[in-house]
């Protein structure tokens, strides 16, 4: 199976988690296109979604979605998201399509995060996948120092800013073997919005694409 397969298989599962009725909260990415086209597919009548960035809120409004503020709501029941990285702990490093300060907002008001994602995702530990951290601009070179002293290379994702006005720095070389004391003592260095580490909020299932068919992950 290719790894565009394995996506719309997981995208697929993720409608088991689904509850008619309900505010779904959706994420970004390749894979979550895949469960967003699902959703809409499967005629399911949901209330509608709250959604992590301008790319999945189109889409789903292009399908008849119907898209809420964060603000609009005071729980979701669950989150379906991608990842870049996910370990053995539901612990993820996400970003790579520099969505994160969002995918946390909104991931943060979930009971219940579903990971979905190819099997390639899923690492022993995180860090193979460079960190996407994001910066308030007149921080950056700061922020890469500190890296810098942690031992990873911090560099600029050139062109990019984010949903929020922002810059995405991508650092490589890192070994995150205690995920939430990372995101904890990262989260609170001056000028960073928000760092790709989810373990405050990782995951509670992944749903992961293998050749064997999907590989149910509970945490
Ligand atoms: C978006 O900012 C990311 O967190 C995505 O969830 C992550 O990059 C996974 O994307 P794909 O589903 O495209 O691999």
């Amino acid at each position: 199976m290719t790894q565009d397969e394995l996506k719309t298989l997981v995208g697929q599962a993720a409608l088991q988690y689904v509850t008619p009725g309900t505010i779904v909260g959706v994420g970004t990415g390749s894979t979550v296109d895949k469960f967003i086209d699902a959703l809409a597919a499967s005629g399911m009548q949901i209330a509608g979604a709250v959604s992590s960035s301008v790319r999945s809120t189109e889409r789903m409004k292009a399908l008849g979605i119907r898209v809420f503020e964060a603000g609009e709501v005071e729980s979701l029941p669950v989150y379906i998201d991608g990842a870049d990285e996910i370990d053995h702990g539901g612990h993820m490093i996400k970003g790579g399509g520099a969505a994160l300060t969002r995918e946390k907002i909104v991931a943060d008001l979930a009971q219940r995060f579903v990971c979905i994602a190819d099997e390639s995702k899923l690492v022993r530990t995180l860090g193979k996948f460079p960190l996407p951290v994001e910066v308030i601009p007149m921080a950056t070179a700061q922020i890469a120092r500190r890296f810098a002293a942690l031992g990873g290379e911090a560099r600029l994702r050139e062109g990019v800013t984010t949903d929020n006005g922002c810059q995405i720095l991508d650092v490589r070389g890192l070994q995150i073997v205690d995920p939430s004391g990372f995101e904890a003592e990262v989260s609170q260095w001056p000028g960073v919005v928000t760092v790709g580490v989810f373990a405050r909020n990782r995951a509670s299932v992944c749903l992961l694409g293998t050749a064997e068919g999907v590989r149910t992950l509970d945490f």
